[in-house]
C-alpha cells in the first residue's frame, strides 16, 4: 500500500463530494463533533492505526495518551487531512467527510491544529504573527499587516487576553520563552476561530509554571471549543482531563477517567509499566 500523505491531493468541492456548502458550517445536531469509524492507516506494510473507532462529543475535552509510536500523531494527521485513512471513515460533524477534503478545506471547516514543534515566525512580533494567522478575507486593506475587520479585531483582542501576551504584542516572537511561543501558536489557531482544536504535546519542554498556565488555558478554551489533547505529562492530564483514551499499537487500549485507565491491567502492562 502506498504512503498515505495526501496533502498535495485536491479534494472535492462542496457540490461534488464532502457534504454541504461550508457556509452552513459543521453540523453537530447529534452532539458529536468527530466520528472516526474503523480507521486503519497503513504505511507500506506497517499499520500505524488499527481499526480505530473514536467519537468526540461537541464541547468535550478528550485527552489521548499512549507510548511513543502508538499512532497519536497519525490520528491527528487523519483528522486534519495530512494522511488519508487506508480504511474506515472520518467525519467532522454529520456533514464533513474528512477523508475527501484537503488540509485547507478542513482548516476552513473549523479544525485547528497545533503541531508538536512551535512554528511561529521568529522575526515577526507577537502582533504580526497573530495578524498573519487571521483569515485573509478578514484583513481590510491589501497590505500584509493591514487593519482587520471588526470580527477579526475582536478575535485578536480576545486571543491576546487568553494567551496572556498583551504586554508582549511588540516583542519579536524569536525572543519569547518556549512556553510563550507555544501560547502564541495556540493564539494563531484561535485567530481562525476553530470549533475543534487539536493540541499535540502542548506542554513538552515547558517549565512547571508554564505547564500550569497551559492547563488553565485548555480549561478556558473548553468553555467554547471541542478539544483533543495528546500529552505524556500525567499531572497535566490530571488537571485538565475528563475522559482519557489510551492508544497503543494503533488501537484503543482503554477509555475512561484517568484513574480508571491508570488502574487498567492492559494499560499498566503496555504503557505505564509496573
Ligand atoms: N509517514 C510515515 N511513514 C511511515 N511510517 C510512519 C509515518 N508516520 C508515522 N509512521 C510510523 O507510525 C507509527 C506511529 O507514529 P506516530 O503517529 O507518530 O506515533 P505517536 O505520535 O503516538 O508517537 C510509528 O511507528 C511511526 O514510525
Ligand atoms: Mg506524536
Amino acid at each position: 500500500m502506498a504512503q498515505q500523505d495526501a496533502s498535495q491531493e485536491h479534494g472535492g468541492h462542496a457540490a461534488d463530494g464532502y457534504g454541504r456548502p461550508k457556509e452552513e458550517g459543521a453540523d453537530f445536531t447529534h452532539g458529536i463533533a468527530l466520528y472516526l469509524e474503523k480507521v486503519s492507516v497503513w504505511f507500506d506494510s506497517f499499520r500505524a492505526l488499527n481499526d480505530l473507532s473514536l467519537y468526540i462529543d461537541e464541547g468535550e475535552l478528550r485527552c489521548i495518551i499512549g507510548p511513543n509510536g502508538a499512532g497519536k500523531t497519525t490520528l491527528m494527521d487523519v483528522i486534519t487531512g495530512k494522511t488519508r485513512p487506508t480504511e474506515g471513515s472520518a467525519f467532522f460533524g454529520q456533514n464533513y467527510n474528512l477523508a475527501k477534503m484537503t488540509t485547507e478545506q478542513i482548516a476552513e471547516a473549523g479544525i485547528g491544529r497545533k503541531f508538536q514543534k512551535p512554528t511561529v515566525f521568529e522575526n515577526f512580533t507577537v502582533m504580526e504573527n497573530l495578524l498573519l494567522a487571521a483569515p485573509r478575507d478578514k484583513r481590510v486593506a491589501k497590505s500584509l499587516f493591514s487593519k482587520l475587520d471588526p470580527d477579526a479585531q475582536l478575535a485578536l483582542d480576545e486571543t491576546l487576553v487568553q494567551i496572556r501576551l498583551q504586554e508582549f504584542v511588540g516583542k519579536q516572537a524569536g525572543l519569547l520563552s518556549h512556553g510563550q511561543k507555544q501560547w502564541l501558536e495556540i493564539g494563531m489557531l484561535l485567530m481562525q476561530r476553530p470549533k475543534l482544536i487539536l493540541l499535540d504535546e502542548p506542554v513538552a519542554g515547558m517549565t512547571d509554571a508554564e505547564t500550569e498556565r497551559t492547563a488553565e488555558l485548555c480549561l478556558e478554551l473548553k468553555k467554547n471549543h471541542t478539544l483533543v489533547v495528546v500529552e505524556h505529562d500525567m499531572s497535566f492530564i490530571d488537571t485538565i482531563s475528563e475522559k482519557v483514551t489510551v492508544l497503543a499499537q494503533g488501537a484503543i487500549l482503554a477509555e475512561g477517567t484517568l484513574a480508571e485507565v491508570q488502574a487498567n491491567e492492559d494499560v499498566i502492562e503496555k504503557y505505564l509499566g509496573r
